[in-house]
């Protein structure tokens, strides 16, 4: 195996020795692979953001909801948040306790609500409506509430969930009916929550949301906790040298929001964050197969089996996604050229990486397609009735394990009907 350009898994040893080429024979492509011990350090960096004592890391599951990945995640000692009943199910199969679940959840039927409620585990509402609803099944409950410090980040405009835009959260403004929902049902409101949006690179919205949250947070009395929310960012364009986020930084300037809040609330008040993507996102890459290469008038088209029902990222939010190659056998090129990398779905839209300047890629070269671990694989669809890739998972000591299997052409059919039974 050649490594053609691998500057980034090179400098993360993220094959542990292991050659690409191989895994791609091995398990087909496209095939989203895992690095165990990169997994397991994001959570720990977490873990130790802040010296504030009663500080709990709720990873977020959408990001990335595999059962093995789960797994690691709570042998971390992490708790988890969850956005729908699905969620909930595979954290519980991943043996998280109800109480080390959040639901956050976001117009929910009366139904999927009091799913969650036998289920026991903790549930954030966003709007008045749904504090009602809750209010009816569960009279006399504990409950927290999302609220919107005003205050929005995100990488780009759908991503944003907090300020003037948002359909989410409620709007501080509305604390009088807040509590009078509370006392009207006699329930008790045992947290706050708030996420501002995903993926900030410096934390001064966080702060500055924080500083909001911790203002809203004043206005009632018995909080035992209080979520930061998500939206920890890393950095996709890692060939440049984009440096991470720096944590010791923006921890520190969290821990002295939290201390001093601490002192002024006069109770001990666990603190949470719920971050998907810092976690999940540097830990995983897709291996796809290179089928064809050809010049459309201007443009060198490379053409892969990563179609936009594999890694959505870049057709959705125009997201920049690191390309890397692996090559078998002994061809040998000089070159560097501008090329725009394609999938095989049906849209002129689906494109992984447009204009990139990569060395000469070849029919058969594997390519391997950088931060993929987060809403990779949980955003990946059938479309064009194409299937869903497998996962891999290479392990601390090298083993490497299947951790999903690859759709089959019969899980196409699955839940579908023939006239022909009526
Ligand atoms: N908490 C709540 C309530 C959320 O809605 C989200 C993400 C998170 C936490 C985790 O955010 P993170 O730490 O991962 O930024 N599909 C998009 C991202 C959508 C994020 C949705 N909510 C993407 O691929 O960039």
């Amino acid at each position: 195996m050649q490594k053609i350009y691998t500057k980034v898994t090179d400098k993360m040893n993220f094959f542990q020795g292991i050659d690409p080429t191989e895994l791609a024979e091995k398990y087909g492509t496209p095939l989203y692979v895992y690095n165990e011990r990169i997994l397991r350090q994001r959570c720990r960096d977490l873990k130790n953001l802040v010296k504030y004592p009663n500080f709990v890391v709720d990873y977020s599951a959408k990001a990335n909801s595999n059962l093995a990945f789960l797994e690691i995640v709570k042998s971390e000692g992490l708790e988890v948040d969850a956005m729908s009943p699905g969620e909930i199910y595979i954290e519980k199969l991943a043996g998280f306790e109800p109480k080390e679940i959040f639901y956050i959840c976001n117009n929910v039927s009366a139904e999927e609500m009091q799913y969650a409620i036998n289920e026991g585990v903790v549930i954030s509402v966003d709007s008045l409506s749904q504090l009602e609803q809750y209010g009816k099944l569960n009279p006399g409950g504990e409950i927290a509430v999302r609220f919107n410090p005003g205050v929005g980040a995100g990488h780009h405009e759908k991503v944003v969930t907090a300020g003037k835009k948002t359909k989410f959260a409620v709007d501080p403004e509305f604390i009088p009916q807040v509590k009078e929902i509370l006392n009207k049902y006699n329930l008790k409101l045992i947290g706050i929550n708030q996420h501002i949006g995903s993926l900030f690179m410096d934390g001064t919205a966080f702060v500055e949301s924080i500083g909001k949250l911790l203002e809203i947070a004043k206005q009632f009395d018995d909080l035992k906790f209080i979520d930061m929310g998500g939206g920890f960012g890393i950095p996709y364009n890692k060939e440049d040298d984009q440096p991470s986020l720096d944590l010791n930084d923006l921890g520190s300037k969290i821990d002295e929001a939290l201390f001093k809040f601490a002192e002024e609330y006069g109770k001990q008040v666990t603190f949470r964050i719920e971050p998907g993507r810092y976690i999940s996102a540097e830990c995983s890459v897709i291996l796809g197969t290179v089928h064809a290469v050809k010049y459309n008038h201007t443009h060198k088209f490379i053409g892969t089996d990563i179609g936009f029902n594999v890694l959505q990222r870049p057709i959705m939010y125009d997201s920049y996604h690191g390309v890397e190659v692996f090559r078998k056998g002994d061809k040998k090129s000089e070159n560097t050229e501008n090329v725009t990398v394609v999938g095989n779905i049906c849209e002129s839209g689906d494109i992984l990486a447009k204009d990139r300047v990569l060395p000469e890629i070849f029919e058969g070269d594997t390519l391997c397609v950088l931060d993929a671990g987060a809403y990779g694989f949980s955003m990946a669809s059938n479309y064009n009735n194409r299937l869903r890739p497998a996962e891999i998972l290479i392990r601390e000591n090298n083993d490497v394990v299947l951790i999903r299997e690859r759709d089959e052409l019969k899980d196409i059919k699955r839940h579908m009907i023939s006239l022909k039974k009526y």
